[in-house]
C-alpha cells in the first residue's frame, strides 16, 4: 500500500530528527538559549511527577494541574489569548468547512478549556456536544468558558475521564469525534485504547479526527509530555481495530505544526490510505 506522507505544500514538515536525543538536545540550547531555563523546569518536574504518579494519565493529569494553576490558556498550549482564540478557530473552521451541520452530534476528546470547543457549543444544536478530559482542573476552566460565553442554555456536556474506553458513551451516537493536540501528549497505549473504543460509539458515517506530532525518523518522545509518530503507524494502529485512516492532506496547508488523520469506520481505498 502506497503510504503517502504530506502534500508539497506542507506546513507541518516533520524531518528525521529525535527531539529526544542528547545532541538534538545541545544543538537546540545552543539556538534557543532563552528556553533553557523553562527546559529545565519541566525537567525537574517530570522527574518529580515520574515518582509520585502511577501511570501515563496520572501524570498528565498532574501536568495539567500544575499548568492549568498558571494560566488554563497557556495549559492547553497557547502562548496569549489571541492564540487561544485563532486555534480555536482554526479547527472550527477546518470542520466547517468539512460539511459539520447544527445537528450533527460532537464528542470532543481531550476538550480543554475549549478553545474550539466554544465555538462549537456555540454553532451546534442544544445537547449536541461533549467534551471529555482526564483533567479536573481543565474542565473547571471550560465550565467557566461557558459562563463566560453566556453559552449555558446549549446545554454542553463536560466530563472527567479516567481513560479513554468511552464506557459511559452512548453507541453510533457521535457523527463527529475530535481529538485536537491529545495524541500529540499520549503515548501509543493511549492512543491504541481510544482507537479499540471510538468504533463503539461513532455513528454510521461518522468520523474521528485526530491531531499527532509527525515524525519521519523513529518514534519518539519529549519528557513524556511530547510524543511523536509515524503516520503509517497510526494507519496501521487503526486498522488493527478494524477502521480506515487517512491522511488529511487539507490540513497541513494551514499554518499548525501537527498533523492530521481522519477515521472512520470500514476500509478506504489503499492509495487514499496514508
Ligand atoms: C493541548 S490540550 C488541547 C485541548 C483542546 N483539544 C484544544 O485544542 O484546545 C490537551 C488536552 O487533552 C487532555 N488529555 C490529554 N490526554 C488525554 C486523554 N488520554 N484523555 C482525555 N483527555 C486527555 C489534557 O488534559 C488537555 O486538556
Amino acid at each position: 500500500m502506497p503510504i503517502r506522507t504530506a502534500s508539497a505544500a506542507s506546513t507541518a514538515e516533520p524531518g528525521t530528527k529525535n527531539r529526544a536525543s542528547a545532541l538534538h538536545k545541545v544543538r537546540y540550547a545552543v539556538r534557543h538559549p532563552q528556553r533553557v531555563p523553562r527546559y529545565v523546569r519541566r525537567l525537574a518536574r517530570d522527574l518529580r511527577l515520574r515518582v509520585s504518579t502511577r501511570d501515563h494519565i496520572a501524570y498528565y493529569r498532574a501536568v495539567m494541574r500544575d499548568d492549568t494553576a498558571r494560566n488554563p490558556e497557556a495549559a492547553v498550549g497557547s502562548a496569549s489569548h489571541e492564540r487561544w482564540l485563532a486555534l480555536g478557530e482554526m479547527q472550527y473552521d477546518y470542520l466547517l468547512r468539512h460539511g459539520l451541520r447544527p445537528d450533527d452530534r460532537l464528542l470532543d476528546i481531550g476538550c480543554g478549556n475549549l478553545r474550539a470547543g466554544w465555538r462549537f457549543i456555540d454553532y451546534l444544536d442544544a445537547g449536541h456536544y461533549h467534551g471529555i478530559d482526564i483533567s479536573p482542573d481543565i474542565l473547571l476552566a471550560a465550565q467557566e468558558v461557558v459562563a463566560g460565553r453566556g453559552l449555558q442554555a446549549k446545554l454542553p456536556l463536560l466530563s472527567l475521564v479516567r481513560d479513554l474506553r468511552l464506557a459511559a458513551l452512548p453507541e453510533a451516537h457521535f457523527t463527529v469525534v475530535h481529538a485536537h493536540s491529545v495524541f500529540s501528549h499520549s503515548p501509543r497505549e493511549v492512543i491504541d485504547e481510544c482507537l479499540a473504543h471510538v468504533g463503539r460509539v461513532l455513528a454510521p458515517g461518522g468520523y474521528f479526527d485526530f491531531t499527532f506530532n509527525r515524525t519521519e525518523g523513529s518514534e519518539h518522545h519529549v519528557l513524556r509530555e511530547d510524543f511523536y509518530y509515524r503516520t503509517a503507524n497510526l494507519v496501521r494502529l487503526a486498522a488493527d481495530h478494524g477502521l480506515a485512516a487517512r491522511f488529511m492532506d487539507d490540513w497541513e496547508e494551514l499554518p499548525h505544526r501537527q498533523s492530521k488523520i481522519r477515521v472512520t469506520h470500514g476500509d478506504v481505498h489503499s492509495d487514499e490510505a496514508a
